[in-house]
């Protein structure tokens, strides 16, 4: 196993039966190893440095219905809201006061008539912080919105595609929604000149070691500049309520699988995590991690934006608790960065 993870390191990639076997992989010995070699990879290229993400949960109104997220359009129990553009910019104020220079715009699906507004709203920001890097995370959108919102000063996007298993993508979605669009508007993001993020969570349901493989052979064929891995967290109002949380074990091995394949990704050791075990942030650090990003949407919206169950968003969680954050990474030999962090090829 251990020559494995030595393959990995130099070749960037292994036969699927390669993956298989990291994942299925029981030995603490050799989990211990791909653990210390994703680290020293991602300190090799970022150093002991953190990069933060101000994340502003723009809205809840979603027009999918995904079976395992809470703020689905089936969801009815759930108040929705929708920051104005002025609510939003002031979060943005907030943030680059605390030293955050880039801001995630994240929100539920909209309809097309929501592409303008959100193009405008980008501009408005990119004016105001012309030294900030505005990520989008808005789900599906036609070309021509992804390149207006590119032209309005957008240059990451976020997009997970969840399940690289056509059939596996079809039990976590309604009819409507398709594996295959979603992966076209991965390639547009990324030729439209988008530093793209994709991922998908540990331990969604129904999901087997040989998805996880297919998971990680698209991530390796698609290059993207971000990933972003969480563990499945139930939510209480879908239909996959008593469906037990991904594991810290998979989660963390996936991140350090990622560090290996892809030595100068951006890297978030999410909120999921953190809502899953109470070190999490810490654990996904130390398995290659290096990026976190704190929540800085208006405190009485936070708890509206419900993806699952007890969602992490105060303390360390939040924008406000940065001095909280940057103890806990001091703990563990870290500090935060105020740089913008842009990905870089290595
Ligand atoms: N548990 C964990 N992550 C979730 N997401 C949505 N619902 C859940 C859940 N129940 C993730 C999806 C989506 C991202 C914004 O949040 O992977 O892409």
């Amino acid at each position: 196993m251990i020559h494995l993870i030595d393959k990995l390191c130099e070749e960037r990639r292994l036969p699927p039966d390669g993956y298989r076997r990291l994942l299925d992989c029981r030995d603490g010995h050799t989990l211990g190893y791909l653990q210390q070699r994703a680290q020293e990879t991602a300190v090799r290229h970022f150093g002991h440095e953190i990069y933060i993400r101000g994340l502003i949960e723009t809205g809840n109104r979603c027009r999918n219905n995904c079976y395992y997220c809470g703020i689905r359009a089936g969801n009815t129990a759930l108040t929705r809201y929708t920051l104005s553009p002025d609510e939003v910019l002031a979060c943005c104020r907030r943030g680059h006061a605390l030293g955050f220079r880039t801001f995630v715009l994240q929100s539920g699906e909209q309809p097309p008539s929501a592409d303008r507004p959100l193009a405008a709203l980008v501009e408005a920001i990119h004016r105001e912080f012309p030294d900030c890097a505005i990520t989008l995370s808005v789900g599906e959108r036609s070309r021509e919105a992804y390149a207006m919102f590119r032209r309005a000063g957008a240059t990451r996007y976020l997009l997970r595609h969840e399940t690289r298993n056509e059939a596996h993508y079809a039990s976590l979605h309604p009819p409507g929604m398709s594996l295959r669009h979603r992966l076209e508007c991965l390639r547009t993001l990324k030729e439209l000149g988008y530093q793209t993020g994709t991922g998908m969570m540990a331990g969604s349901p129904g999901q087997t070691t040989a998805h996880l493989v297919e998971d990680l052979l698209f991530i390796e064929a698609f290059q993207p500049e971000m990933v972003g891995i969480g563990p499945f967290i139930p939510h209480h109002g879908t239909p996959f309520a008593r469906h037990p949380a991904g594991s810290l074990d998979t989660t963390l091995r996936l991140l350090s699988i990622i560090r290996l394949m892809l030595p100068g990704v951006l890297l978030p050791a999410t909120t999921a995590l953190a809502t899953l075990c109470p070190d999490g942030r810490e654990r996904g650090i130390l398995a290659g991690a290096n990026v976190v990003m704190p929540n800085l949407s208006p405190p009485a919206r936070r708890g509206l934006y419900d993806l699952y169950d007890h969602k992490a968003c105060t303390g360390a969680e939040s924008a406000g608790g940065l001095r909280e954050l940057e103890q806990q990474l001091n703990r563990i030999g870290y500090t935060i960065s105020k740089e913008k962090g842009d990905y870089r090829h290595v």
